[in-house]
């Protein structure tokens, strides 16, 4: 059964719903959405990443989950929060909690990815008691590492780390991160 887990002011933040494989494949699986994430994937490894998403969240009540648009009730993108678990990141880095964001190309420069993840970094910060988030992204892409500045991130260059998986121009994966002492000062 689909679960909402949070709800901001122009978006519910939930859990699979029918229908959303296939509106997956047609707005978040593209070439923009895709350009820093290793490019457009097969349908049917799309669903294998929806069948991760659902496991980690049964396991731990908490994951990537599905933004939705209140007005148009529309899946627009996914926001949320799971452990990294990347060889090469290292051992600090290595089941540590990472927030991330993906939105829809049509949806972009809107707020949208803002106002999810900070319903998420309330989720975990309040809800989950978790003390430390992270996030990982590439020098090449501006958005999201503007989004994490923006988020009031700090930028943790000694754990920068070489992704085999990803091409040299999405190398070194560049890593910030948010301690709850820091956000709950700025709230
Ligand atoms: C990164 C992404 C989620 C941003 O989504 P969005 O809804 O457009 O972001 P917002 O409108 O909430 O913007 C938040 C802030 O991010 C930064 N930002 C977003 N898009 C930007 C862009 N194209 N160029 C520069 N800064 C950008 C800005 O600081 C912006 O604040 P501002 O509009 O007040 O200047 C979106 O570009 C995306 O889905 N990209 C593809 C998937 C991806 O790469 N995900 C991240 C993996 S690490």
């Amino acid at each position: 059964m689909t679960e909402i887990v949070a709800e901001t002011a122009r978006l519910i933040l939930r859990t699979e719903a029918p229908g959303d494989l296939d509106r997956w494949m047609e707005v978040m699986n593209t070439a923009a959405v895709r350009k820093h994430l290793g490019g457009v994937q097969e349908r049917h490894q799309v669903e294998a990443g929806f069948a991760r998403k659902a496991a980690g969240i049964a396991k731990d009540g908490y994951g990537f989950w599905h933004v939705q648009t209140k007005d148009e009730g529309l899946l627009i993108g996914q926001c949320g929060m799971g452990p990294i678990e990347v060889e090469a990141a290292g051992p600090v880095l290595n089941g540590a909690l990472q927030i991330g964001w993906s939105i829809a190309e049509g949806y972009w420069r809107k707020g949208y990815a803002l106002e999810a993840t900070r319903a998420v970094i309330e989720l975990a910060f309040i809800r989950h008691n978790v003390g430390l988030l992270y996030a990982q992204t590439s020098d090449a892409n501006v958005a999201s590492w503007k989004m994490m500045e923006k988020l009031g991130m700090e930028r943790m260059r000694e754990l920068d780390y070489v992704d085999p998986e990803y091409p040299p121009e999405e190398n070194p994966t560049i890593i910030y991160r948010l301690k709850r002492e820091d956000w709950r000062a700025r709230e």
